[in-house]
């Protein structure tokens, strides 16, 4: 197989309700919530570029325009900055070549697979990443790499399509999308013969849940095209990507590393916590009251 085409541009649908975290996100968009001290869309920004993603391709709806003056250039606060003496290195990484960010909008929020289909022109014909942000996915500590940087390197075998995979007490898996594995490739690679979104728990065709980062070839914009309504009466990328097996290669890849639903409040409460006790500048002190706490 020749070298597949790398993979420079990566999709952020972030123009979901966030009704979960209401009314936090009444005026504040779920992904800029913090953990600790950056924003969701931060720490799925750094993993793209990690992986060596160039342009970051934002689908927003109303009331997400925080995330775009993010990436701005905050010109009265670094200059005042500037003036008091302060490191600007805590701005380095919102920081972007003009031209890398670039948005479109998705007028009304009809689902995942949706919002993806709105940044066609942009995808153009080019295969892309997709990172839901309020997946927050962390690498090992000591030296591990991040779940993009790992799916990208398994791309270079495999081309074709990849999701990340996560494995999760089988009971649970109905709220989420669900893979039927084929053959396994090596210890972290799995071919893909099916996708269920939000099966019931008897029909699941595994425990292997779909978690938030994915390699897609452009063609599935065109399925997308004409991709009907499914679970949750929205339109499903899940079911989308399941009309494409068979056609393309489809591997799933399970993340070394750690994954966080900050899209629910309690696995936002675990990752604020759980990074906060990681952290040099602060892990002892979060660390003792932690254990205050407990009693
Ligand atoms: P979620 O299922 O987490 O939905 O979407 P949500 O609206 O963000 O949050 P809740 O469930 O109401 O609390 C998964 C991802 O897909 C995006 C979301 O922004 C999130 O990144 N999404 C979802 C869209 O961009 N558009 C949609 O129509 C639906």
């Amino acid at each position: 197989m020749s070298s597949p085409k790398p993979i420079k541009k990566a999709v952020f649908p972030v123009a979901g309700l966030g009704t979960r975290f209401l009314p936090a996100t009444k005026a504040i968009p779920k992904e800029m919530l913090p953990i600790v001290d950056r924003p969701l869309i931060q720490y799925a920004v750094d993993e793209a570029r990690e992986a060596g993603i160039e342009q970051m391709i934002f689908v927003t709806g109303r009331g997400k325009t925080a995330i775009v003056e993010h990436f701005d250039v905050a010109y009265e606060l670094e200059d005042t900055m500037r003036e008091r003496g302060k490191d600007l290195g805590v701005l380095e990484s919102s920081r972007f070549v003009p031209g890398d960010i670039i948005t479109v909008r998705q007028q009304v929020p009809l689902g995942l697979g949706h919002a993806i289909w709105c940044a066609r022109a942009i995808v153009g014909d080019e295969p892309f990443a997709i990172f839901l942000p309020d997946e927050l996915m962390i690498a090992r500590q000591g030296g591990g790499t991040g779940c993009m940087k790992q799916m990208v390197d398994a791309y270079a075998q495999t081309g074709g399509n990849l999701i990340s995979v996560l494995e999760i007490p089988r009971d649970q898996v109905s709220s989420y999308g669900v893979i039927d594995p084929g053959a396994q490739v090596s210890d972290t690679l799995t071919e893909v013969t099916g996708l269920v979104e939000k099966p019931p728990v008897d029909q699941a065709p595994s425990n292997k849940i779909v978690s938030g980062r994915y390699i897609l070839q452009p063609e599935v914009m065109r399925v997308l095209e004409d991709q009907e309504k499914g679970a949750g009466g929205e339109i499903q990328l899940t079911d989308a990507m399941a009309r494409m097996i068979g056609t393309q290669p489809f591997h799933a890849v399970t993340f070394d590393g750690r994954r966080y639903d900050c899209g629910s409040k309690t696995g936002f409460v675990e990752a604020t916590l759980a990074l906060a006790m990681e952290r040099e500048d602060m892990g002892d002190e979060v660390r003792a009251i932690a254990r205050r706490l407990l009693g």
